[in-house]
This record gives structure tokens, sequence and C-alpha cells, in this order.
């Protein structure tokens, strides 16, 4: 079982440590945590305990921790280090190099890889003191999840917030090279696609990526090597795998066969069925005539082509059916239709979905269906990654 010593240091994001201890030990990672002193203010050494079911080390002059553990050896006995949520001060601490506690201690004296989720307050995060302190522990190997950008519990807006834990246990899995996906290859297709009209006017879809982002991130989560092909989306790349962006359903056809071979493809996006027969090379005027006709012609079926039997068929390939009504009708027509082996199907007909946070799923895996209720993507993400781990275990 690999192991991390889990870090907390202060500041409100504290509580979100107790969700990534959750996940990380559901991922079968044993978790050893240390809280600070400022940490206490924001969550307990008994709900930290509880759930990582081991001793919480706080003091670094306790004799108890010493005659069990001295302080070397603790931060020696894990495979990794991680700090959620890092502030600014002991980022501050590492980069300088002190040792006045016991969390910075262990930084300090530990021969294990370090991976800091910082969280701090948007001025603070881009203070410049902070970004040379960032700056000096990159350079010398430590590995960062980036803060999110967005309103923060101090009324500020702006990248500082901590990363979801989600995305936290993506980064550890991905450094402690873990997970029932080790080894495999994955494509995944996301967003819509732009079909270019002339060179200002494309057709395109309410897509936004998210579904085929957080299936990306969570099968690399997993362990898995991950090729994510997306369309335009105003999300940020994934971190812990490669994104090939692409405008036109022709060109993400060319980068998934380019990315081929695979064990995984995951067809998520929404590829334009038309695209315009030709491209108007100049911006279509209106001269006062009749409207433009576009005429239409049919775009390659990426998920059709990819599921077709041949030499470099991935193991498993997933599609997705957006309908809007006869979910299951449709669906088991679709997944027949296109050769693919299990196919998520989601209800596009009800508000918030398409674009949206949410997404309620029919899953056909060919021996049978299961309804997931309506959950929010990352959770969708995270469930289909783990039905792709077990078929893969
Ligand atoms: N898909 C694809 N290439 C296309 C169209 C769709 O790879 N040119 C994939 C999508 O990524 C998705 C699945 O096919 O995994 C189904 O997409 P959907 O839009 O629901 O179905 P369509 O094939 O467009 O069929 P219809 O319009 O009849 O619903």
């Amino acid at each position: 079982m690999k192991r991390i010593l889990l870090i907390v240091t202060g500041g409100i994001a504290a509580y979100k440590a107790l969700e990534l201890v959750r996940l990380a030990t559901k991922a079968g990672i044993g978790v050893t945590a240390v809280l600070t002193k400022s940490g206490a203010q924001f969550v307990t050494p008994l709900s930290l305990q509880a759930l990582t079911e081991n001793k919480v080390y706080q003091d670094l002059f306790s004799l108890t921790d010493e005659s069990e553990m001295g302080h070397i050896e603790l931060s020696r006995s894990a495979d990794l280090v991680v700090v959620a949520p890092a502030t600014a001060d002991i980022l501050a601490k590492m980069a300088a190099g002190l040792a006045d506690d016991l969390a910075s201690t262990l930084l300090l004296a530990t021969d294990k890889p370090v991976l800091v989720a910082p969280a701090m307050n948007v001025r603070m995060w881009q203070h410049p003191a902070t970004e040379a302190n960032m700056a000096l522990l990159k350079q010398r190997g430590v590995k960062v999840v980036e803060p999110d950008e967005g309103p923060m519990a101090c009324g500020e807006y702006g990248p500082g917030r901590l990363a979801e834990p989600p995305e936290i246990l993506a980064a550890i899995q991905a450094a402690l090279n873990n997970g029932p996906l080790q080894g495999k290859h994955a494509i995944v297709t996301s967003g819509p696609t732009h079909e270019p009209i002339d060179p200002v006017r494309f057709i395109a879809n309410r897509s936004s990526g998210r579904q085929g982002h957080a299936i990306a991130s969570a099968l690399a989560a997993l362990g898995a090597r991950v090729t994510l092909i997306s369309g335009p989306v105003a999300l940020p790349d994934p971190l812990g795998l490669t994104t090939v962006h692409v405008e036109t359903a022709r060109e993400m056809q060319a980068a998934v066969q380019a990315a081929l071979p695979a064990d995984i493809a995951i067809c998520a996006a929404a590829v334009g069925d038309w695209r315009t027969e030709t491209e108007a090379g100049q911006k279509i005027k209106k001269d006062g005539g009749a409207a433009p006709t576009l005429i239409l012609a049919e775009n390659p079926d990426i998920l059709a082509g990819i599921s077709a039997p041949g030499p470099q068929r991935p193991r498993l390939v997933v599609g997705f059916a957006a309908e809007t009504e006869k979910l299951a009708e449709h669906a088991t027509a679709k997944r027949a239709r296109k050769g693919c082996d299990w196919l998520v199907a989601n209800n596009v007909g009800g508000t918030g979905i398409m674009g949206g946070n949410e997404n309620e799923v029919l899953l056909l895996t060919g021996t049978g269906s299961e309804h997931w209720d309506r959950m929010n993507k990352l959770a969708v993400a995270q469930k289909l990654a783990a039905k792709i781990g077990e078929y893969f275990a």
C-alpha cells in the first residue's frame, strides 16, 4: 500500500483536507496526518484521526511522538509528502529552509517527493514574495497543484482557492504512480467542435467540456496516461495529462488517430454532426440581397470510426449519447449503431445538463444497464473511471 504524509496547515480551506483524506483512503492510499497549530484552528485532530485511522502528529517536542517515531523517521515513512492546504507561510518556510515546528521540520528533513496544494488570499498568492517562493520550490522539484480561481472566503475573487480534492488526489496518484489504470493509455474527446462558416462565424453547440475533462482527470487519477483531445472550451488544461486542442470535427478525428494506440477511448465530445460544405474565404457580407444559404456536409463519426474492428481498436470504447427523449430506447440503438462497448446516455432535455455542472446518466455496458441519479459531473467522472478501473483490474 502506498502511503502519504499529509500536512494540513491553517486556513479556511483546511476543511477540504478531510475530504481529501476520505478520497485518498477510498483509493487505497494510506494517510498519516500532521496538523499545524494554525491548521488545528480549522479542523480537529480527532476528525483527521478518525478519517486516517492513524495517530495525528502535531507537536515537534511531544515525547510520546518521539518515543513512537522520531520526526526524521516520520518524514521518511511515507512515499510522498503532501501539504494541503499549503499557506503562504509554510511555502515561505519551505523556500527559506526554516524548521521551527513539526511541519516545517518534516519538510526540511524528508528525502521523499513533496507535493503542495496552495490556498490563500489572491493578493498573497500574487505577491512577489510568494511568486518567488513558488518559483524556487518548483525549481527544487516540489510538485504543485495550482490553486483554482473563483470567489474566496475573504470576499475577493481570483486565483488562490484550494484545488478541489479530486484534483489533488489525481496529482497524488500521478506522483505515486499508483492506481488500477497504471500503464494504460486513454484517449478522451471533450467539448464542442467549431465548424467554420467564414473567418468570423462558426457552427457550435452548448457543450462546456466539463464532463469530458473531468473524466480525463479521473482516469489520470487512477494511473492512466491520458491524451485529452479538446474542442474549444473555457476550461484550463487539466494537470497531469496531455491536452491536444482542436477546433473542427475533422481535426478532432485526426488528433484521435494520431494518439492511437490506446487501451481506452472515451468519446465525450459533442462533435458537430455537420459542417458547411465550403468555408467562405472572406467574411460573408449582407449586401442587400437574399440571406445566404448554408449547404451542409456530414462530419466523420469519430466514435464509430474508433469502434470499428481493427488492429488499433482500443479494448474499451465508451460513447456518450445526448438525447432529449426516449433515453433508453435511443441509447440502446445508438450503442449498436456506433459499435462501442459502453454507452453513457444523458438526458440533455433536462435543465442545466448540457453546459451545466450536473449530469443524470444511464450506463449501458452490453451486459446490462445502470441508472445513476443526478449528480455533479465530477462525481459522474469518478464513478465512470472507477468502473473502468474495475474492468481492467
Ligand atoms: N460522435 C463522434 N463523432 C461525430 C458525432 C458523434 O465521435 N461526428 C460521438 C460523440 O462523441 C458521442 C456519440 O458519438 O460519444 C454520440 O453523439 P450524439 O451527438 O449523441 O449522437 P449522434 O451520432 O450525433 O446521433 P444523433 O444526432 O442521431 O443523436
